[in-house]
């Protein structure tokens, strides 16, 4: 807990605001990373050699500018391998680390860009049930050169920072807006001019002994409709989240969105 609030303060003191929570998220993130990093390490190097897998199969003459979405602090991002593989690379998250600004500005041509990849956290409850902005899309028009982009395990994340913008909204509108920004990253990861791979949970299993407790779907009722690899990530091995509980998530890779939709 120490180690949280050093880390979060670190942050802080060095400019990363955090309107909406990211921050504390990462910092969260970060300590459940380093009790289990066993057990996370096949999933998060599997997200690695599928983002990078996809990456290189970018043609050679059109590796100009790369965009992670979600970066975080970087567990699931070959970030070296992109940064030598493209001319600039852009990070795209609510909030960075000093850590992860620091490896940003060492490997130089790496930027860190502070965004809400939903466009709404500001503008909520006024754009309640109007169209969702197109983010992503509007990302890459103003990014000449949009080459590749990784949406990297945000996916099942975009609703809940908006829905804890919302305390009190009736459940079935809750439910609504949830699924209309899980689609709205989909669409707009489908409609980029560039090859796009999309990393993300989506469903979480409770097991005890082995034997499933509870499922539940992470997308909000959004099937992606799109075909690729799926793997579990022992996410809070037993006793993390409830005692005698094992805590698994079903992760679906997909290399290039457009090549797959069903
Ligand atoms: C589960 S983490 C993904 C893991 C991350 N790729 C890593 O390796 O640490 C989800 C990430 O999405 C970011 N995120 C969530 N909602 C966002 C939003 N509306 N706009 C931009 N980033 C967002 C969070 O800040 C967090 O870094």
């Amino acid at each position: 807990m120490l180690a949280e609030t050093v880390k979060y303060a670190a942050a802080r003191l060095r400019g990363q605001g955090d309107p909406h929570g990211h921050l504390a998220q990462q910092v969260a993130i970060w300590a459940r990373h380093r009790r289990h990093s066993t057990a996370w390490e096949p999933h998060l190097a599997r997200c690695r050699s599928l983002a990078l897998a996809a990456a290189r199969a970018c043609p050679e003459d059109a590796r100009r500018t790369a965009l992670v979405l979600g970066s975080g602090l970087l567990l699931d991002v070959p970030l070296d391998e992109l940064s030598a593989l493209f001319e600039t690379v852009v990070l795209a998250d609510m909030a960075f680390v000093p850590e992860v600004r620091a490896k940003a500005a060492r490997l130089g041509n790496v930027k860190t860009l502070v965004t809400d990849l939903t466009g709404q956290l500001d503008r909520l409850p006024g754009t309640l049930g109007e169209p969702l902005p197109d983010v992503l899309g509007e990302l890459a028009t103003g990014r000449a050169g949009l080459d590749f982009a990784y949406s990297a395990n945000l996916l099942s994340q975009l609703p809940l920072f908006a829905l804890d913008a919302l305390p009190g909204l009736e459940e079935g509108r809750c439910a609504e807006l949830a699924a209309a920004i899980v689609r709205q990253h989909l669409d707009g990861l489908l409609a980029l001019p560039c090859p796009a791979c999309l990393v993300t949970d989506v469903t979480e299993r409770g097991l005890r002994q082995g034997v499933v407790d509870y499922e539940a779907d992470l997308l909000f009722g959004v099937a992606p409709g799109l075909r690729g690899e799926t793997w579990a990530w022992n996410m809070a091995p037993d006793g993390e989240a409830v005692r005698g509980l094992d805590v698994e998530r079903v992760v679906l890779g997909v290399q290039n969105v457009r090549d797959v939709a069903a």
